[in-house]
């Protein structure tokens, strides 16, 4: 799959940019601050809908947008993308408020409809690596949930649905707790029961869902992980496994990981579990287990690599686990995703930036790789690559 047009209308600083993409790639260099990041991330974001930099949306309408035109704060974003299933255009459209900066309406369009942001996610399939990556073996759990979900969301459009699904139950079983606990409702108190019940059996349906697509795409992962962690970690074997935030899950998945019904085992468990930490959730106001509570652990060698490795080691697992996250979508879906690697070589040595190099050149995919040094791009394995240049301040 490769984008083959771009444009960018008031998106960060990007007044109007429209560009031609080359199948093979690009080299994007450019001084600091010159918009390098920030043209990735509108690839990323009509990818999945979401960017993972911002705490608002408002943060992606550039500054100063509909003034000159007495217009309300707007952002245009779109690119033609040429899929396995034919050529689409995907537009996200954002228009703030000019009173206010929390509110920013979002437009999904796929060939020109208006669509729903899970029929747009994962039309354009992408893997984005940045230094800031290695956060993701030393970082809090979240961060690790957050970037599965981004690529399962781009395998599976049911998985995104199942995700906010059991976002919705969960606050609202949370706001049952907080309600019991302020009112001091005990825990036996049965009308209480029965109307939490309500809530864990829908929790138990779409969390068993979500499960079980992660221990999916984790085992497939893995295996990819162990194939590139063994070329780029000199024979050290990294691994990554589920620990779930279900108990008696994680020994479920050993026992039964590859059976056919490991949904309605990891539902079955689920509810039974719910029915165990009632007592404990009515205490809390809170609800104290469930895949929210997930969380993905990378070893090296059996020993945890944020705890033992190296920060080089954690640098390279992380591109082991990008070049795996690229291979999975290949393997499930049948499509190779654009690679966007924003500054990914400026912190490896040589040996690593060739072989890293080489392996990509290898495939016949999109590249789009930036760097705001140009001598860092300059190589005879991306000569194929056209370079564009943007300008700083
Ligand atoms: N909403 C916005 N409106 C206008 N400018 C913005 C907006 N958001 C960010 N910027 C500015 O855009 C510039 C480019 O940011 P970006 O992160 O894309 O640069 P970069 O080329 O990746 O830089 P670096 O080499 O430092 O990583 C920054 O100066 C930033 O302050
Ligand atoms: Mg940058």
């Amino acid at each position: 799959m490769h984008v083959s047009k771009i444009t960018l209308d008031q998106f960060r600083r990007y007044d109007h940019l429209g560009m031609d993409i080359p199948e093979a790639g690009l080299r994007i260099v450019g001084r600091n601050a010159s918009g390098k990041t920030s043209f990735l991330e509108a690839l990323l974001l009509l990818a999945t809908t979401k960017s993972p930099r911002v705490s608002t949306e408002r943060e992606l309408i550039r500054w100063g947008s509909g003034v000159d035109y007495g217009l309300q704060p707007y952002a245009r974003i779109s690119a033609r993308v040429h899929t396995a299933n034919g050529e689409h255009t995907l537009e996200i459209r954002l228009e703030a408020s000019a009173a206010s900066d929390s509110v920013t309406r979002k437009t999904c369009l796929l060939d020109g409809k208006s669509v729903r942001a899970a029929t747009l996610v994962g039309v354009l399939k992408v893997v984005e690596f940045s230094p800031e990556d290695v956060q993701l073996v030393t970082g809090p759990p979240a961060d690790r949930r957050r970037q599965l979900d981004i690529l399962i969301s781009q395998i599976d459009r049911h998985y995104m649905q199942s995700s906010s699904r059991y976002q919705k139950v969960l606050t609202q079983r949370n706001g049952l707790l907080k309600a019991f606990q302020r009112d001091g409702v005990s825990w036996r108190s049965i009308p209480a029961v029965e109307q939490l019940s309500f809530w864990d059996d829908e929790l138990a349906l779409h969390g068993a869902r979500i499960v079980a697509k992660r221990v999916e795409v984790i085992t497939a992962l893995t295996e990819r992980v162990q194939h590139w962690s063994r070329e780029l970690l000199r024979d050290h074997q990294m691994s990554l496994t589920l620990t779930s935030g279900i108990p008696h899950v994680d020994r479920l998945l050993t026992v039964r990981g590859d059976a056919p019904d490991l949904e309605s085992h990891i539902r079955d468990t689920f509810a039974r579990e719910l029915e165990s930490a009632r007592q404990e959730d009515f205490r809390r106001g809170v609800t104290s287990i469930g895949p929210q509570r997930d969380d993905i652990t990378m070893t090296i060698d059996d020993r945890s690599l944020a705890a033992y490795g190296s920060r080089g080691q954690q640098r390279l697992g992380v591109i082991a686990l990008k070049l795996s996250e690229a291979d999975v979508i290949r393997q499930l879906t049948g499509e190779l995703p654009v690679l966007l690697l924003d500054d990914a070589l400026s912190e490896l040595d040589e040996h690593h930036s060739a072989w890293l190099l080489e392996s990509l050149a290898a495939g016949d995919r999109q590249l789009l790789l930036t760097s705001a040094v140009d001598s860092t791009l300059d190589r005879s394995e991306l000569a194929h690559l056209e370079v564009m240049s943007l300008e700083g301040d």
